[in-house]
């Protein structure tokens, strides 16, 4: 049965009560996390901007990428703080609201973000976290570790995409994507939901406990 447009994709969001990193991604079928015009807004579909949008509203700090907010702009939780990873130029003259921004540098190319990012997340006392970034940063995190929680939403098929359209029903395969192109080894992240919808497939990840 398909679901009600306006009903949840995931029934319980609740955070668990000790410091929580999720992340949230929308992807195609070939791993690309923007549409035509290099951005997310011409990838997104049906229920996807819902699940961003329930993710976020709890969130205390949500983590992205220097190269995300000059691609897509500035978004900031309702109550919390925006931390940019990045080494290069921000527009900072177009943040809306620099007092609950943090930008995090990594010291150097051997030096960890996890590590740089988990003393910026102390010193804010932040326990709910949402990883808003692209792939490459949410790469970097989860080889580092960094990331317990994985919500991958993966396009199925748009007659206007580049990629290749796949069955919705075909869950081996979507998994199969976003295990690849996020780096979710099996030996460490289970899957845990699946949800299907024409067009899009919810994945929600978790990490194993070490
Ligand atoms: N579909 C979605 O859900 C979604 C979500 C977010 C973004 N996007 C899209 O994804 C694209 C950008 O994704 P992305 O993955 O290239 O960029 P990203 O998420 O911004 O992550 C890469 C950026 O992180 C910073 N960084 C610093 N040290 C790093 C390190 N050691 N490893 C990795 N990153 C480090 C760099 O910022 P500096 O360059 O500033 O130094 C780098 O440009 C855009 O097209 C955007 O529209 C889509």
């Amino acid at each position: 049965m398909t679901p009600a447009s306006d009903a949840p994709v995931f029934e319980n969001l609740d955070w668990p009560a000790k410091r929580w990193i999720r992340s949230n991604i929308l992807i195609d079928s070939s791993g690309h996390p923007a549409g035509v015009d290099g951005t997310s807004r011409t990838l997104t579909r049906g229920r996807d901007r819902a699940l961003l949008r329930l993710l976020r509203q709890s969130a205390d700090v949500i983590v992205t990428g220097g190269a995300t907010v000059r691609a897509e702009g500035w978004h900031f939780p309702p109550n919390g703080v925006l931390l940019v990873v990045s080494s290069s130029d921000l527009p900072l003259a177009t943040c809306p609201d620099p007092d609950r921004l943090r930008v995090v540098t990594p010291g150097s190319s051997t030096a960890s973000v996890a590590a740089a990012l988990r003393v910026a997340l102390t010193q804010l006392n932040a326990t709910r976290i949402l990883c808003e970034s692209g792939p490459r940063l949410l790469r970097t995190l989860t080889d580092e570790n960094a990331i317990d929680e994985v919500f991958v939403s993966v396009v199925t098929s748009d007659g206007h995409l580049s990629a290749p359209s796949i069955r919705h029903h075909d869950a081996g395969f979507t998994q199969a994507v976003a295990r690849h192109h996020l780096r979710l080894q099996s030996s460490r992240y289970d899957l845990i939901e699946s949800v299907n919808d024409p067009g899009l497939t919810f994945l929600r990840f978790i990490r194993r406990e070490s």
